[in-house]
């Protein structure tokens, strides 16, 4: 359904760009185009409001207008200050979704424009870092109500919806996206691991083979991108905080040493924990002239640019998305994407077919909490087995891989004790 609310975005007249990049994504994501064909035959969400924040680029409008095709009204803002495409934006409100999104706005425009989402009244969100929940349990109380549920697309998302559940202050439920093996299996370790490089490759063109890369932080997404870097020919370092995880790191072949050891000898420095302050002054003092520092933890609180800049003794852009600090002693740090996620703010994301797999689950999702809403009570909860077995299988067809059945005798072997 087109909608008839005014959006806020920088420039209608980029739509043809911003539609040719949605037609390329889509044509490279055949599992949510087989959800399109079935959301429009069944009208699965005929009359109701959708509110989405997500990163806002080529493949997350296509999932939007997948959610329309479904008979939704729909409204989008962007996860990321930087990560929002202004002629994406431009090409959704030419189909009729409304879009309160533009790239690098002000805090305080950011935060309106979330809030301006949040006032379309939806019925059903989909969230990623649990910035429109937020919205709604705090300065938004009042349209909480209206709300029947959402799906959460992002590892930081779903622990603040955890702690909230577990403190019962959660107002309608909540499908934990990323922690269905088909997200974060995929999702997280390849779409991570790649989109990380390329975004990391085209903001610097240098060089990784021969090169120090510390990871710091070795759950899926770090490995995604220690795997890649050792692929780039990189010397790969990864500092961790779990005993489990390091052991981990360390028999998949990595280098694992402590920040301290390892700021002394790092060339690239790729942060993926979650947490604040994992680079921070104490590990600057150490860093070779000329170290790249950059982030791909959803939020901008891993490199601690407050005490970078307590360092320096100047900063300047030298090139799109890189910032040099220059410190007292001489030496440089580079910082890219200000510290963002690297790989949509200086970069497009993971590949097509990667978050066709992710929105598929998204919008089965979101189907699955609107139609059970009220049984599930106000909690969050995984995404059914079945419905990520079901995009598993999609997308096996979708590249014309048929796997194999178990024979009655094996499922009765499996199923008994006593036979062996
Ligand atoms: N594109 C849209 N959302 C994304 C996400 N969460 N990670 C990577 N690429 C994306």
């Amino acid at each position: 359904m087109r909608t008839s609310l005014q959006s806020v975005i920088k420039d209608p007249s980029l739509a043809p760009e911003g539609r040719l990049k949605i037609d390329w994504a889509s044509a490279h994501m055949p599992v949510l185009n087989r959800i399109r064909e079935q959301f429009e035959r069944e009208q699965s969400f005929k009359g109701l409001r959708v509110a989405i924040s997500l990163h806002l680029e080529a493949k997350t409008a296509y999932l939007a207008k997948v959610v329309q095709a479904g008979g939704a009204e729909v409204a989008i803002t962007g996860s990321n200050p930087l990560s929002t495409q202004d002629d994406v934006c431009a090409a959704l409100v030419e189909d009729g979704i409304a879009v309160f999104a533009k790239y690098n706005p002000t805090p305080e425009e950011y935060h309106n424009l979330l809030v301006k989402t949040v006032e379309t009244k939806p019925d059903l969100i989909i969230d990623d870092g649990g910035d429109l929940v937020t919205i709604l349990h705090t300065e938004r109380q009042d349209l909480i109500s209206n709300v029947r549920g959402g799906a959460e697309e992002t590892t930081t998302g779903i622990l603040r919806l955890k702690a909230m559940d577990k403190e019962g202050s959660l107002k309608f439920p909540m499908v934990a996206v990323n922690d269905a093996y088909c997200k974060y299996l995929f999702d997280n370790r390849y779409g991570t691991g790649q989109s990380v490089w390329d975004g990391i490759n085209r903001t610097t063109n240098l060089v990784v083979a021969g090169k120090t890369v510390v990871v710091n932080g070795y759950g899926w997404c770090g490995k995604g991108v220690a795997m890649r870097a050792k692929g780039l020919g990189a010397n790969v370092v990864v500092t961790e905080v779990d005993a489990i995880k390091a052991v981990e790191a360390y028999m998949d072949g990595f280098t694992v040493l402590s920040m301290d050891e390892a700021s002394k000898v790092g060339e690239f420095f790729v942060t993926v924990t979650g947490n604040r302050d994992v680079i921070r002054g104490r590990h600057i003092a150490n860093m070779k002239d000329g170290a790249i520092l950059s982030n791909a933890g959803h939020f901008d609180v891993e490199v601690n640019l407050v005490e970078l800049a307590e360092l320096a003794v100047s900063k300047r852009t030298v090139r799109r998305n890189i910032e040099e600090y220059a410190l007292k002693d001489g030496r440089r740090i580079y910082v890219l994407a200000e510290g963002r996620l690297v790989n949509l703010a200086a970069g497009d994301g993971h590949p097509a077919e990667i978050m066709d797999m992710t929105f598929a689950l998204q919008a089965l999702s979101l189907k699955y909490v609107n139609d059970n809403y009220a049984s599930i009570g106000n909690r969050v909860v995984n995404v059914p087995y079945e419905l990520d077995e079901q995009v598993a299988r999609t997308k096996l067809e979708s590249l014309g891989i048929s796997i194999d059945r178990l024979t009655d005798e094996q499922k009765a072997y499996l199923d008994s004790w006593a036979s062996h």
